[in-house]
């Protein structure tokens, strides 16, 4: 019998534009932000910690890169791109969703809507906005300034001690 494979899997990606990898490399920080969140919530790490967490995260690290998209990606477009109203309504949603953290760190709800609606908002931004503005724009021009995209170095953890997602009770537990 021969068998036949096929691939379930999406084309590779297109290679970054050497001017977008830098907000490539923030949404890699973003998803782990969601992915942390998760693993406070599945480990019943109380919500104020992580909220604190998420406020900060914000404020270091998302919402200038928010700024910087909706400065630098979002004009090259045409106005009214639908992929850039709906990344635009995210960003709001999402800072929204902040707001509410302030008011009330206490629920896991608000975390859990925060840390899907940011994994949604990155993946629509890498698989399909990205995209279309690389093939739609043949060549972006982006003012190079590094300086305020995450890099290794500029990892926000390195200024934060609660690092809450990095076990489970049971074994910090044993690690005391
Ligand atoms: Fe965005
Ligand atoms: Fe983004």
């Amino acid at each position: 019998m021969i068998m036949v494979y096929r691939r379930t899997e999406p084309a590779s990606p297109i290679r970054r534009h050497p001017s977008i990898v830098p907000f490539s490399r923030d949404h890699h920080f973003g998803l782990l932000l969601s992915w942390k969140i998760r693993q406070g919530i599945k480990n019943h790490i109380d919500g104020e910690r992580i909220s604190d967490y998420v406020i900060y995260f914000f404020e270091k690290a998302l919402a200038p890169h928010f700024r910087l998209e909706e400065e630098q990606l979002f004009p090259l477009f045409a106005e009214g791109h639908a992929g850039c109203q709906q990344a635009l309504r995210e960003h709001t949603q999402l800072e929204f969703l902040v707001n509410e953290l302030r008011r009330d760190k206490t629920g896991n709800v608000i975390l859990q809507a925060f840390a899907d609606l940011l994994e949604k908002h990155i993946r629509f931004e890498e698989r399909i906005l990205f995209n279309q503005l690389q093939t739609e724009i043949y060549d972006p021009h982006i003012t190079e300034d590094r300086s305020q995209h995450l890099t290794k170095e500029e990892d926000p953890d390195l200024n934060w001690e609660d690092h809450f997602w990095t076990a489970s009770p049971e074994k910090r537990r044993r690690n005391k």
